[in-house]
């Protein structure tokens, strides 16, 4: 009923301004809201991660919605190596030259995600024409190449980039990816040099991984951050994911991790916020959840209808992670949040395939939630 009176009340105004000025285009959040982006405009940019459909569906209306509220944006895919390098020589630039020139165009911050990942890197990158794995040598130089693809095509324009994703296991140890395997445990430490030599001298660059409150990972990337800075190897910035829960981690643990992250001096950056409303306690105990498929019981509003009792701890939930952020903002650059509405995020895929997942401030028809008004009302 509340967005009912608000699309309501938005379509009266519009339409009063359309008497004044034919030409001034509004929709109902500029008319009637303070958006994300302008209520932090003076603490962090708020971003939102866009995927391939909403630049080759005319008119989609993430799209709309990204330029209007978000000052920071993100492809959820098309800069990945398997996407955009999937063959030796072969290069799909549609998507990402697009979204470059969005940023150029909305004047909005864009963040190149991401240089070096051990997933959705297509097998090819770390062999030779035999089917050998490279020397470390030549994966090194493979790795350049790419940074300098970016840098050619991209340098004047993205300036923000995730350069390792994921290198650091929850316990501490370095994944021990093919990257890791064939360069050494130096692999994070070269792939920062070699984006210090071909990006950009004033673009940002981040290391970026999941679970950073997590002890393990937490002090390894703490120690990391601490090496490059004694040895000059340079990183502007650390990358906490946020793909958090309803419960974890708490407003306490998200606190001290920023805290700590915060004392390296780096600024933070967090990447991919969301929070799992549906959650996993549905699944039971020792099932292998790709087997599974989605039921009443793991999948309870399919239709999308959310009581509002569940709408409002969804709504506090996100509250207290802002207030966190809002209390740390002097340490933070931007929040980006994975996906614009509900209809956008991956945990409708994962981890199984056909959830109705609800975990942004935008409803699948880009109506906002309480939660988005709270966040908002925290700043005002
Ligand atoms: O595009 C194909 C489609 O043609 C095909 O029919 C369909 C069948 O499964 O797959 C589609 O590709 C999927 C793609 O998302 C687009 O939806 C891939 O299978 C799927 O693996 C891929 O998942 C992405 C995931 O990274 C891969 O690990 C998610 O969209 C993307 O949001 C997610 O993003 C990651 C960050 O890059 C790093 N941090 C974690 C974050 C969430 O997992």
């Amino acid at each position: 009923m509340k967005i009912y009176k608000i699309s309501h009340l938005a379509v009266i105004a519009t339409l009063a301004i359309g008497v004044f000025s034919c030409s001034e285009k509004s929709t109902a959040q500029s008319v009637n809201k303070v958006t994300l982006k302008e209520a932090y405009a003076d603490k962090f940019l708020v971003g939102a991660t866009l995927g391939a459909s909403m630049f080759t569906t005319p008119n989609h209306p993430s799209l709309a919605l990204a330029k209007e509220n978000f000052s920071a944006i993100t492809l959820d895919n098309d800069m990945k190596w398997e996407r955009i390098n999937p063959l030796p020589g072969k290069f799909n630039f549609e998507i990402a030259d697009k979204f470059a020139q969005l940023g150029v165009d909305e004047n909005i911050a864009t963040v190149g995600h991401v240089l070096f990942w051990h997933s959705q890197t297509p097998d090819w990158v770390f062999k030779d024409d035999e089917g050998n794995l490279l020397t470390r040598e030549a994966l090194l130089d493979r790795m350049r190449e790419r940074a300098k693809m970016f840098a050619s095509r991209y340098g004047d324009r993205i300036k923000i980039w995730d350069v390792v994703n994921e290198a650091i296991e929850d316990d501490g140890s370095l994944r021990k990816s093919l990257y890791n395997q064939i360069i050494g445990d130096d692999f994070i430490e070269q792939a920062f040099i070699i984006a210090d030599q071909e990006m950009p001298k004033d673009a940002t660059l981040i290391y970026n991984d999941y679970g950073m409150n997590r002890v393990g990972r937490r002090d390894t990337v703490l120690a990391m951050v601490k090496g490059f800075q004694q040895k000059g190897v340079r990183i502007d910035g650390i990358g906490l994911q946020g793909h958090w829960g309803m419960v974890n981690p708490t407003a306490e643990i998200i606190d001290t991790t920023l805290t700590l992250y915060a004392a390296t001096g780096l600024p933070l950056h967090i990447t991919e916020l969301d929070v799992d409303f549906l959650g996993r306690d549905n699944f039971g105990a020792n099932v292998d959840i790709k087997k599974l498929k989605a039921t009443p019981e793991n999948n309870p509003y399919p239709d999308g209808n959310v009581p509002p009792e569940a709408e409002a701890k969804f709504a506090k939930r996100y509250t207290e992670i802002f207030q966190q952020f809002l209390k740390h903002h002097d340490s933070i650059d931007r929040v980006t949040f994975w996906g614009v509405t509900d209809g956008d995020s991956w945990l409708n895929s994962w981890p199984l395939e056909g959830r109705t997942n609800f975990p942004l401030l935008f409803k699948r028809d880009g109506s906002t939630k309480q939660a988005h008004d709270n966040v908002i009302a925290l700043v005002k």
